[in-house]
């Protein structure tokens, strides 16, 4: 139970990964928040999990829906201990078959979305809380047919630390 009285939120949390993370967390005592599109998938990996898990259906790609995750853990807790970023899109296309539809589907979930998150969400990861933006491989190494994948992921990369040095500076000047 190391995760006992900690408030989670898992955006993309309804299958694959996502799924296996609240899940877990879940199991360790957390106090699972998981988010998907589609309601019968949500209310699906609430049944799974069970342990009091707490579904919310929105999609992770969409400004107003990332605010009404964060309102509700707001308006529920306060407070969120663990923030995980695990919605993505990962689809093969070859530079040639790279077109602005497939860009900007990758970059608004895998990119566009978890910075979404961050703003909306960092007023309520207090002192000892955490966040955790789900990388890849691809993000450090080319990856054929994955290129516009394994962008997004650099990117992600890189706002994490850009944001790590931003909240150490905010934290430095925080009262204890
Ligand atoms: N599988 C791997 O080998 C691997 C390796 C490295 C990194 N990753 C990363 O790990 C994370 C999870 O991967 P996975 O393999 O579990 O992929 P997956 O099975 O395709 O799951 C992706 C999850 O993201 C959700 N999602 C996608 N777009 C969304 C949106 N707009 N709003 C809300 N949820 C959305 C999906 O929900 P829907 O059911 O609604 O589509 C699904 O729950 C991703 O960030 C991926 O890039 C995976």
């Amino acid at each position: 139970m190391r995760m006992k009285n900690k408030v989670v939120l898992v955006i993309g949390g309804a299958s694959g990964i996502g799924l296996a993370i609240a899940d877990r967390l879940a199991a360790e005592g957390a106090e699972v928040f998981l988010t998907g599109r589609r309601s019968i998938d949500v209310d699906a990996a609430v049944d799974k999990i069970g342990n009091g898990a707490i579904g919310i259906v929105g999609d992770a790609g969409d400004s107003s829906d990332i605010e009404k995750m964060m309102e509700t853990l707001r308006s529920k807790k306060g407070r969120i201990d663990a923030l995980i970023f695990n919605a993505g899109v990962s689809e093969p296309a070859g530079l040639a078959n790279s077109t602005p539809d497939h860009f900007d589907r990758h970059f608004s979930v895998n990119t566009r979305a978890p910075m979404l998150a961050m703003r909306a969400g960092s007023s309520l990861l207090g002192k000892g809380s955490a966040a955790l933006l789900i990388g890849s491989i691809a993000g450090v190494k080319g990856v054929p047919t994955h290129a516009t994948y394994a962008a997004t992921k650099a990117a992600l990369r890189s706002y994490v630390r850009s944001w790590t040095a931003e909240f150490a500076e905010l934290y430095r000047h925080a009262p204890a």
